[in-house]
């Protein structure tokens, strides 16, 4: 089965399409293109992710991408001009209202090329920037009325939990031999959460934060220290060249006889500590950055391991953009095969632990017996938890 993919929940554009082979748990894949364009830059004045920036963003990149990747899978075809039948064209003109100029770009363009071969069409329906998800959800839906191929709402949260599930083989990926329960360590810039995975498509939420995701903990830290947006990656760089010890953050909720989690105090503690030290030198913040992802990594990586002690984790994969912080892979192999028993630890590959459409097509293929829902009842929903129904 061909899939294509849209991920337009935060600030990257990202379409893919991947050939499916095998059903779970011997699924395996094709990857036949695979974009992601990123908004970090338009970001980076507003220090965050603005969604409105964001939703206009994703709806002027959306065309232009599906096209470079029909042609990166080989499957783009111009047909003679296809015109579109009137109620179709008024349904259009009716789902992508919102978005005039996603409307301008598609009825100009998409009717002209010929239906390619695609049995799915898997959009990112939430956790996300409402404003942000729709724009993906209106597009997957016109391809649907045009191309008539079914859509498949996926949850952001699954894409991060399956990736460090994959595995490259010859010609391709596959799922890697999977025995549960999975325990998922969920770390991005909107969540952080640890997540038992009974079998595939069935979750327990074990715990959450109460408060900022540590990856926005990342970002607003990185803001403290002087470093643009995104943080995570930037606080990495310079606590490589910070030295331990120097500085004592709080470790928050590593106690707690609970799962959750809270990364707006230890933040606040960044800002106080800056505070006090006044103008801070290159060699101050790097030890600050050391320290505070020291913080971050503990807390994380010791609750993963009681989590895993306590509910007989056989595997534990982490997912999410903090998955990518080298600091945590190291602290969490360590964790676990001193105090967890050595029960394996997966990550993504690199390219795969921030936003991308790859994670939301290998979601649908492990979906692919569901039935699609009609599409007037796919809708974004920011608080969708991968516990809980589309
Ligand atoms: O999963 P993701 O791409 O988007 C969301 O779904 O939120 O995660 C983005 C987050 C940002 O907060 C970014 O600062 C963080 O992941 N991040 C990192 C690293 N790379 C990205 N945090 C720590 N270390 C990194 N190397
Ligand atoms: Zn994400």
């Amino acid at each position: 089965m061909r899939i294509l993919s849209i991920e337009t929940s935060c600030d990257e554009t990202a379409i893919a399409i991947i050939e499916t082979s095998g059903d779970l748990p011997h699924c395996a894949f094709k990857v036949l293109a695979n974009q992601t364009l990123t908004q970090i830059e338009m970001h980076r004045q507003y220090g965050g992710v603005f969604p409105m920036v964001a939703k206009r963003e994703h709806a002027r990149t959306l065309v232009p991408l599906l096209k470079v990747v029909l042609k990166e899978a080989g499957l783009f075809k111009e047909s003679s001009r296809h015109v579109v039948e009137s109620p179709l064209r008024k349904e259009f003109e009716h789902m992508l209202l919102r978005e005039p100029e996603l409307y301008a770009q598609f009825i100009s363009a998409v009717p002209d090329w010929n239906p390619p071969p695609i049995d799915m069409i898997a959009v990112t329906s939430g956790p996300g920037l409402e404003p942000a998800l729709w724009v993906g959800i209106n597009f997957a839906k016109a391809l649907s009325l045009v191309w008539k191929i079914p859509v498949m709402p996926i949850n952001h949260m699954e894409g991060h939990m399956l990736t460090p599930l994959l595995e490259k083989t010859e010609d391709g990926m596959q799922l890697r031999e999977t025995m549960f329960p999975v325990l998922g360590l969920l770390v991005s810039g909107g969540h952080t959460e640890l997540v038992l995975m009974k079998h595939w498509g069935t979750y327990e939420l074990l715990g959450e934060t109460k408060d900022d995701a540590v990856g926005e903990a990342f970002d607003k830290v990185a803001r403290v220290l002087g470093l643009p947006y995104p943080g995570g990656p930037e606080i990495a760089k310079i606590a490589l060249l910070g030295t331990g010890g120097k500085y004592a953050l709080p470790r928050p909720m590593l106690h707690a006889q609970n799962y959750d989690f809270s990364f707006s105090g230890l933040k606040t503690a960044v800002l106080y500590l800056a505070r006090n030290l006044g103008v801070l030198s290159d060699e101050q913040k790097n030890d600050i950055a050391r320290e505070f992802e020291e913080a971050c990594a503990e807390v994380l990586t010791k609750k993963t391991c009681r989590a895993s002690d306590e509910y007989g984790a056989q595997m534990v994969v982490v997912g999410g953009g903090v998955s990518a912080n080298k600091r945590l892979r190291e602290t969490l192999e360590n964790v676990m095969q001193k105090d967890g028993g050595g029960v394996p630890v997966y990550f993504p590959e690199a390219s795969l632990s921030t936003d991308n459409a790859l994670m939301i097509a290998v979601a649908a293929a492990t979906r692919q017996q569901q039935k699609p829902p009609p599409l007037e009842r796919i809708i974004a929903n920011g608080n969708w938890r991968i516990t809980g129904k589309a």
